[in-house]
């Protein structure tokens, strides 16, 4: 199934009952570049610092609680997530990925929350911040590569030799089941603004999201299409140096990108997320690129807003920054009752 499908309800209710979980906040802004801005802040969600924490932590529940299933016959029950019986039937699972950080931290939180086991590759470009996270949350981590790719192929070829269960949040064809998951769980961030806007009774008129694999922009442009009350424009930003969700869009099939390193690290994946980039072909997206210098720009506009971010965290700012520039700001805002939503998605080591 290359299809996106999601149910919310599912990782609404599961996180929710996290002692972890806690709705991430909704802020209102009005000193950059005199525009009026709403931030989804995600920098602090479940302890992780950032929003992929929704993602592998729903995708390794909901895979654990299926073998339950598959072997006991039975449904897992809530009280059941926590018992020293399902840590022990978990225990002999390994989930494998590859990660730029986040989507690994994700897994093994997951994987030691529940009693399994994780193992990361991480190719090294990724910062050494994430190792020594990662080691804390008992993972076992392999540099593998020089780029987030070749830390994939790695991840790949492990699961193969039948050493665990692969858990990326990338996906391709043959490939698709755990990383529509790992999309579902971020559907909790699009169910919360649906309710944050609901109650304050106003609605952003442009969305950007920024993009790696595209499965944060797939999952928020499924759910604000499905779901919300009021239809905003969607943008997704890419770094110029890999805008693979874009070129595939242009030519009209799934199309890998070549390139330099970019500063965005989480956002540098040359290979687009199949399962995302079927969705956001139904979404009516438009797409936006931006430099690794308006990156870094939209992380000191953050900074002076008390908002702590990285270049990745602040690409969605910095693809609104660069629209408003292209036009004239006051004539673009009264025009199009400009009212953008960004998100920050993760905060500063
Ligand atoms: C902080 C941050 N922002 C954005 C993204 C992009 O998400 P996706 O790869 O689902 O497009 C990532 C992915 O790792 C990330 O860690």
């Amino acid at each position: 199934m290359t299809e996106f499908n999601p149910d919310y309800t599912k990782p609404q209710y599961l996180l929710s009952t996290c002692p972890m979980y806690k709705e991430s906040p909704l802020i209102h802004i009005q000193t950059i570049s005199e525009l009026d801005v709403f931030i989804k802040d995600e920098s602090h969600r479940m302890g992780l610092g950032s929003f992929k924490a929704l993602g592998g932590i729903y995708a390794v529940a909901t895979l654990l609680a299926q073998g339950w299933l598959a072997v006991t016959g039975k449904s897992l029950t809530l009280e059941q997530y926590s018992s020293i019986e399902f840590k022990e039937f978990s225990s002999s699972t390994t989930f494998i990925c590859a990660s730029a950080g986040n989507h690994g931290l994700a897994v093994a939180s997951g994987a030691k929350i529940f009693g399994a086991k994780a193992k990361i590759h991480l190719s090294e470009q990724v910062p050494e911040e994430f190792e020594k996270r990662l080691i804390e949350k008992l993972a076992v981590v392999v540099r593998s590569g020089r780029t987030y790719e070749e830390s994939v192929d790695a991840a790949i070829k492990e699961a193969n030799t039948g050493n665990g269960v692969l858990l990326a949040d990338g996906s391709w064809q043959g490939y698709t089941s755990p990383p529509s998951l790992v999309m579902e769980g971020y559907t909790v961030i699009a169910n919360e603004l649906r309710e944050q806007f609901t109650k304050i009774k106003k609605w952003p008129t442009h969305v950007f999201i920024q993009a790696g694999v595209g499965g944060l922009a797939a999952s928020m442009a499924y759910m604000i299409r499905e779901y919300w009350q009021q239809q905003p424009e969607i943008i997704i930003v890419e770094s110029e140096l890999a805008p693979c969700l874009q070129t595939s869009h242009q030519n009209g099939i799934l199309t890998s990108v070549q390139g330099e390193v970019s500063i965005m690290g989480r956002l540098d994946c040359k290979a687009p997320s199949l399962v995302a980039f079927n969705a956001l072909e139904k979404a009516d997206v438009d797409y936006l690129t931006i430099s690794d210098k308006e990156s870094i720009d939209a992380t000191r506009i953050l900074q002076k807003n008390n908002i702590s971010t990285t270049p990745s965290g602040a690409a969605g700012l910095a693809g609104l920054l660069k629209m408003v520039k292209e036009e004239k700001l006051k004539a673009f805002v009264s025009k199009n009752n400009f009212q953008p939503l960004i998100i920050v998605t993760e905060n500063k080591l």
